[in-house]
Protein backbone atom coordinates (compact mmCIF):
# COMPACT_ATOMS: atom_id res chain seq x y z
CA UNK A 1 0.00 0.00 0.00
CA UNK A 2 2.83 2.68 0.00
CA UNK A 3 2.79 4.72 -2.86
CA UNK A 4 6.31 4.21 -4.12
CA UNK A 5 7.84 1.75 -5.75
CA UNK A 6 8.81 -0.22 -3.76
CA UNK A 7 5.85 -1.66 -3.16
CA UNK A 8 5.23 -5.20 -1.65
CA UNK A 9 2.93 -7.26 -2.53
CA UNK A 10 -0.01 -8.40 0.25
CA UNK A 11 0.08 -11.79 1.19
CA UNK A 12 -2.89 -13.92 1.66
CA UNK A 13 -2.17 -16.56 4.48
CA UNK A 14 -5.40 -19.36 4.09
CA UNK A 15 -5.63 -21.75 7.12
CA UNK A 16 -8.19 -24.63 7.90
CA UNK A 17 -8.14 -23.65 11.64
CA UNK A 18 -6.50 -21.36 14.20
CA UNK A 19 -7.55 -19.71 17.77
CA UNK A 20 -8.39 -16.09 16.04
CA UNK A 21 -6.71 -14.57 12.98
CA UNK A 22 -6.35 -11.33 14.61
CA UNK A 23 -4.55 -13.15 17.46
CA UNK A 24 -2.23 -15.18 14.55
CA UNK A 25 -1.60 -12.08 12.50
CA UNK A 26 -0.64 -10.29 15.51
CA UNK A 27 1.83 -12.85 16.44
CA UNK A 28 3.28 -13.35 13.15
CA UNK A 29 4.09 -9.85 12.61
CA UNK A 30 6.10 -9.60 15.56
CA UNK A 31 8.44 -11.98 13.66
CA UNK A 32 8.23 -11.23 10.67
CA UNK A 33 6.59 -8.00 9.47
CA UNK A 34 3.77 -8.72 6.57
CA UNK A 35 3.61 -6.44 3.86
CA UNK A 36 0.72 -3.99 4.15
CA UNK A 37 -2.77 -4.67 3.51
CA UNK A 38 -1.97 -8.73 4.12
CA UNK A 39 -4.36 -11.00 4.97
CA UNK A 40 -4.92 -13.85 7.25
CA UNK A 41 -8.61 -15.76 6.44
CA UNK A 42 -9.35 -18.44 8.49
CA UNK A 43 -12.35 -21.73 7.40
CA UNK A 44 -12.79 -21.62 10.92
CA UNK A 45 -11.52 -20.12 14.55
CA UNK A 46 -11.61 -22.19 17.86
CA UNK A 47 -11.50 -18.81 19.76
CA UNK A 48 -12.91 -16.07 17.75
CA UNK A 49 -12.60 -12.99 19.59
CA UNK A 50 -15.49 -10.48 19.54
CA UNK A 51 -15.91 -6.69 20.78
CA UNK A 52 -16.09 -6.23 24.94
CA UNK A 53 -14.49 -9.61 25.61
CA UNK A 54 -17.18 -11.47 23.71
CA UNK A 55 -16.52 -14.61 21.67
CA UNK A 56 -17.56 -14.61 18.13
CA UNK A 57 -19.15 -17.53 16.75
CA UNK A 58 -19.14 -18.56 13.29
CA UNK A 59 -20.17 -21.72 11.69
CA UNK A 60 -16.91 -23.74 10.74
CA UNK A 61 -16.46 -23.07 6.74
CA UNK A 62 -19.38 -20.96 6.14
CA UNK A 63 -18.58 -17.55 6.65
CA UNK A 64 -15.93 -14.96 6.32
CA UNK A 65 -13.34 -14.29 9.38
CA UNK A 66 -10.21 -12.77 8.40
CA UNK A 67 -7.91 -9.95 9.59
CA UNK A 68 -5.50 -7.59 7.45
CA UNK A 69 -2.97 -5.11 8.88
CA UNK A 70 -2.17 -1.79 7.87
CA UNK A 71 0.51 0.65 8.61
CA UNK A 72 -1.11 3.69 8.89
CA UNK A 73 2.05 5.45 10.76
CA UNK A 74 0.85 9.06 9.35
CA UNK A 75 -2.15 8.70 11.37
CA UNK A 76 -2.30 10.31 14.82
CA UNK A 77 -3.44 8.15 17.21
CA UNK A 78 -6.06 10.29 18.25
CA UNK A 79 -7.59 9.79 14.97
CA UNK A 80 -7.77 6.02 14.87
CA UNK A 81 -11.54 6.17 14.48
CA UNK A 82 -10.67 6.67 10.50
CA UNK A 83 -9.36 3.17 10.46
CA UNK A 84 -12.81 1.89 11.22
CA UNK A 85 -14.59 4.46 8.75
CA UNK A 86 -12.21 2.61 6.35
CA UNK A 87 -13.11 -0.91 7.26
CA UNK A 88 -16.62 -0.31 8.29
CA UNK A 89 -17.11 1.66 4.94
CA UNK A 90 -15.39 -0.84 2.82
CA UNK A 91 -17.84 -4.07 3.96
CA UNK A 92 -20.95 -2.10 3.65
CA UNK A 93 -19.60 -0.80 0.05
CA UNK A 94 -18.85 -5.00 -0.71
CA UNK A 95 -22.28 -5.62 0.78
CA UNK A 96 -24.43 -2.89 -1.78
CA UNK A 97 -23.40 -4.97 -4.26
CA UNK A 98 -25.38 -7.67 -2.95
CA UNK A 99 -28.45 -6.33 -1.17
CA UNK A 100 -30.30 -3.36 -0.30
CA UNK A 101 -30.42 -2.72 3.71
CA UNK A 102 -27.06 -2.44 4.39
CA UNK A 103 -26.36 0.83 7.13
CA UNK A 104 -22.97 1.00 9.36
CA UNK A 105 -24.09 0.92 12.85
CA UNK A 106 -21.58 3.11 15.04
CA UNK A 107 -18.67 2.59 15.34
CA UNK A 108 -18.48 -0.19 13.19
CA UNK A 109 -20.92 -2.91 13.28
CA UNK A 110 -22.63 -3.62 9.57
CA UNK A 111 -26.46 -3.71 9.38
CA UNK A 112 -28.92 -5.75 7.29
CA UNK A 113 -32.51 -4.04 7.96
CA UNK A 114 -32.53 -4.08 12.03
CA UNK A 115 -29.91 -7.50 12.25
CA UNK A 116 -26.60 -7.64 12.63
CA UNK A 117 -24.49 -9.09 9.44
CA UNK A 118 -21.03 -8.25 10.26
CA UNK A 119 -19.05 -7.55 13.32
CA UNK A 120 -15.15 -5.91 13.69
CA UNK A 121 -12.17 -5.74 15.95
CA UNK A 122 -9.65 -3.57 15.13
CA UNK A 123 -6.72 -3.87 17.20
CA UNK A 124 -3.97 -1.02 16.73
CA UNK A 125 -0.73 -0.89 18.03
CA UNK A 126 0.75 2.85 18.96
CA UNK A 127 4.29 4.20 18.74
CA UNK A 128 4.20 7.17 20.73
CA UNK A 129 1.31 9.75 19.02
CA UNK A 130 1.09 7.59 15.99
CA UNK A 131 -0.27 4.67 14.71
CA UNK A 132 2.24 1.71 14.05
CA UNK A 133 -0.27 -0.71 12.60
CA UNK A 134 -3.83 -1.61 12.45
CA UNK A 135 -5.07 -5.21 13.09
CA UNK A 136 -9.15 -5.34 11.60
CA UNK A 137 -10.24 -8.35 12.10
CA UNK A 138 -13.68 -8.81 10.19
CA UNK A 139 -16.14 -11.47 10.39
CA UNK A 140 -18.93 -11.58 7.65
CA UNK A 141 -21.97 -14.11 7.97
CA UNK A 142 -21.91 -14.90 4.52
CA UNK A 143 -23.70 -18.76 4.38
CA UNK A 144 -24.79 -19.63 7.84
CA UNK A 145 -28.56 -20.93 7.77
CA UNK A 146 -29.07 -21.08 12.06
CA UNK A 147 -27.21 -18.91 14.72
CA UNK A 148 -27.41 -21.39 18.12
CA UNK A 149 -25.13 -18.62 20.61
CA UNK A 150 -26.24 -15.88 22.43
CA UNK A 151 -25.96 -12.97 19.76
CA UNK A 152 -29.02 -11.12 19.79
CA UNK A 153 -29.72 -10.31 16.93
CA UNK A 154 -27.39 -12.44 14.01
CA UNK A 155 -28.17 -12.66 10.40
CA UNK A 156 -26.81 -14.06 7.17
CA UNK A 157 -26.33 -13.01 3.48
CA UNK A 158 -27.29 -16.41 2.52
CA UNK A 159 -30.77 -15.75 4.74
CA UNK A 160 -31.10 -12.42 2.69
CA UNK A 161 -30.61 -13.49 -0.13
CA UNK A 162 -32.31 -16.93 -0.06
CA UNK A 163 -29.32 -19.05 -1.72
CA UNK A 164 -25.62 -19.20 -0.96
CA UNK A 165 -22.88 -17.46 -2.02
CA UNK A 166 -19.70 -17.61 -2.99
CA UNK A 167 -17.13 -16.12 -0.51
CA UNK A 168 -14.09 -16.21 -1.98
CA UNK A 169 -16.54 -13.52 -4.36
CA UNK A 170 -17.14 -11.46 -1.26
CA UNK A 171 -13.71 -11.56 0.07
CA UNK A 172 -12.47 -10.41 -3.48
CA UNK A 173 -14.81 -7.84 -3.55
CA UNK A 174 -14.11 -7.15 -0.27
CA UNK A 175 -10.38 -6.19 -0.63
CA UNK A 176 -11.21 -3.92 -3.89
CA UNK A 177 -13.37 -1.60 -1.44
CA UNK A 178 -10.38 -1.71 1.41
CA UNK A 179 -7.35 -1.13 -0.88
CA UNK A 180 -9.31 1.94 -2.30
CA UNK A 181 -10.36 3.49 0.63
CA UNK A 182 -7.22 3.00 2.39
CA UNK A 183 -5.11 4.62 -0.34
CA UNK A 184 -8.32 7.75 -0.20
CA UNK A 185 -7.15 7.84 3.31
CA UNK A 186 -3.18 7.82 3.17
CA UNK A 187 -3.73 10.64 0.08
CA UNK A 188 -5.00 12.98 2.90
CA UNK A 189 -9.10 13.00 1.44
CA UNK A 190 -10.38 11.31 4.49
CA UNK A 191 -12.60 14.71 5.01
CA UNK A 192 -13.83 15.24 1.46
CA UNK A 193 -15.16 11.50 0.86
CA UNK A 194 -14.65 9.05 3.43
CA UNK A 195 -16.29 10.82 6.55
CA UNK A 196 -19.46 12.06 4.18
CA UNK A 197 -19.61 8.33 3.13
CA UNK A 198 -19.61 7.17 6.41
CA UNK A 199 -22.11 9.82 7.46
CA UNK A 200 -24.70 8.55 4.69
CA UNK A 201 -24.13 4.87 5.51
CA UNK A 202 -25.36 5.42 9.49
CA UNK A 203 -28.10 3.37 11.16
CA UNK A 204 -30.45 5.35 12.83
CA UNK A 205 -29.27 8.66 11.21
CA UNK A 206 -32.35 9.70 11.30
CA UNK A 207 -35.31 10.14 13.71
CA UNK A 208 -35.57 9.94 17.79
CA UNK A 209 -35.05 6.13 18.80
CA UNK A 210 -34.29 4.34 22.50
CA UNK A 211 -30.31 4.40 23.57
CA UNK A 212 -29.53 3.24 26.89
CA UNK A 213 -26.74 4.32 28.96
CA UNK A 214 -25.35 3.63 32.72
CA UNK A 215 -28.53 5.93 34.03
CA UNK A 216 -31.40 3.77 32.14
CA UNK A 217 -32.69 4.31 28.86
CA UNK A 218 -33.74 7.57 27.02
CA UNK A 219 -34.67 8.49 23.16
CA UNK A 220 -32.55 10.97 21.03
CA UNK A 221 -31.40 11.40 17.55
CA UNK A 222 -28.21 11.15 15.89
CA UNK A 223 -25.76 14.64 16.28
CA UNK A 224 -22.98 13.81 14.59
CA UNK A 225 -19.69 11.78 15.20
CA UNK A 226 -16.38 13.80 16.27
CA UNK A 227 -13.35 13.11 14.41
CA UNK A 228 -12.03 11.44 18.03
CA UNK A 229 -15.21 8.71 17.04
CA UNK A 230 -17.35 10.12 20.29
CA UNK A 231 -21.23 9.56 19.25
CA UNK A 232 -23.48 12.62 20.07
CA UNK A 233 -26.72 12.04 20.69
CA UNK A 234 -29.70 14.86 20.93
CA UNK A 235 -32.57 14.13 23.52
CA UNK A 236 -36.03 15.66 22.67
CA UNK A 237 -35.59 18.62 25.35
CA UNK A 238 -32.58 19.55 22.74
CA UNK A 239 -29.31 18.82 24.91
CA UNK A 240 -26.38 17.21 23.46
CA UNK A 241 -25.11 13.94 24.97
CA UNK A 242 -21.51 12.78 23.88
CA UNK A 243 -20.34 9.01 24.21
CA UNK A 244 -17.62 6.76 23.68
CA UNK A 245 -17.85 2.81 22.45
CA UNK A 246 -19.20 0.88 24.88
CA UNK A 247 -21.08 3.60 27.05
CA UNK A 248 -23.97 3.69 24.97
CA UNK A 249 -26.41 0.74 23.83
CA UNK A 250 -29.23 1.31 20.61
CA UNK A 251 -31.85 -0.31 21.73
CA UNK A 252 -33.21 -2.75 19.44
CA UNK A 253 -37.08 -3.44 18.81
C1 LIG B 1 -17.94 -8.06 17.34
O1 LIG B 1 -18.08 -8.48 18.49
O2 LIG B 1 -18.84 -7.54 16.72
C2 LIG B 1 -16.59 -8.18 16.68
C3 LIG B 1 -16.42 -9.49 16.00
C4 LIG B 1 -15.10 -9.64 15.27
C5 LIG B 1 -14.93 -11.03 14.73
C6 LIG B 1 -13.75 -11.16 13.80
S1 LIG B 1 -13.73 -12.73 13.03
C7 LIG B 1 -12.11 -12.45 12.44
C8 LIG B 1 -11.36 -11.71 13.52
N1 LIG B 1 -10.70 -12.62 14.43
C9 LIG B 1 -11.24 -12.58 15.64
O3 LIG B 1 -10.88 -13.30 16.61
N2 LIG B 1 -12.23 -11.68 15.69
C10 LIG B 1 -12.38 -11.00 14.42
Amino acid sequence: MTQDNEKETPRLIRLEEVNSTNAYLHSLNQKERLPEGSVVWADFQTSGRGQIGNSWESESGKNLTFSMVFYPSFLLARRQFLISQVAALSVKETLDEYTRGITVKWPNDIYWNDKKICGMLIENDLAGEYIYSSIIGIGININQARFRGDAPNPVSLCQILGKEVEKEDVMHRFLGHVYTNYLTLMEGEHDATLAGKYLDSLYRKEGFFLYEDKNGRFEAEFAGIEPTGHLLLRTKDGSVRRYEFKEVKFVLG
